[in-house]
């Protein structure tokens, strides 16, 4: 009883107007809102954290903050965005302070469901689902977020590879959330819900495309609803 999920990422928003962004993708039909968290050390790039994650969370309190952790140590960021309104917490398999370690992992996300968020594993493109097989038979993670663009940028073209691993995930009897991140276009998305996702996060789609976020969001989750 998986639905179908869009996640409008707020990388591609006007991080000057952040409420009005977060508001107009809710208004459209947006289940969750994600949250790139950059710390210019995992990924080439530097965004917000806790303190912004907070104050949207005051602001438009209905938004299902759904946070990717791109850092090198996300257990330093747990409590604070728990605290702050994260609803999920999502991190990475290949972070140093998690060193593809499935126990270390699993502690992790035990933490962030003990704090009351969902608890998500992230892979880059180049790490196979194999990797994460253990924390998903298990039920450590609710959610699991294949990359399908290299981390630390929207806008760039979707990598087909990541459609095989969220198979391998559904073969193996995995059946938590799929998000796959990056690269989401009107024209890619059936097909990765056909391989067997659930949500899908959209930035240059729906901030930035050819079409207003209003128009955008209906057209996504109609696509794979
Ligand atoms: C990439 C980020 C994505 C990004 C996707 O590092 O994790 O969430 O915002 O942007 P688009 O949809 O433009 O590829
Ligand atoms: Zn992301």
């Amino acid at each position: 009883n998986l639905h179908s999920i869009v996640s409008p990422s707020i990388l591609s928003a006007d991080f000057s107007n952040l409420e009005r962004d977060v508001r107009r993708v809710v208004a459209a039909g947006a289940e969750w809102v994600h949250v790139d968290i950059f710390d210019g050390v995992f990924v080439p790039n530097l965004t917000i954290g806790p303190p912004v994650v907070k104050s949207l969370h005051k602001s438009v309190p209905e938004a299902f903050l759904d946070c990717h952790l791109c850092v090198v140590h996300p257990s330093n960021y747990v409590e604070d965005l728990a605290a702050a309104g994260a609803a999920q917490f999502t991190f990475h398999i290949e972070a140093p302070g998690v060193d593809f370690c499935c126990n270390t992992a699993a502690a992790l996300a035990t933490r962030a469901r003990q704090l009351g968020m969902l608890a998500g594993i992230a892979l880059t493109p180049e790490t196979s689902a194999d990797a994460v097989l253990p924390l998903c038979t298990t039920g450590a993670v609710d959610t699991v977020l294949l990359l399908s663009v290299r981390p630390g940028f929207g806008g760039q073209k979707f990598q087909p590879g990541v459609l095989p691993k969220v198979a391998a995930l559904r073969a193996a009897g995995f059946s938590g959330n799929i998000i796959v991140d990056g690269g989401i276009t009107q024209d890619n998305a059936l097909s990765v819900a056909q391989a067997g996702a659930n949500a899908l996060v959209a930035g240059t789609t729906v901030f930035a495309g050819k079409e207003p976020p209003e128009a955008a969001v209906p057209s996504l989750v109609e696509m794979i609803a």
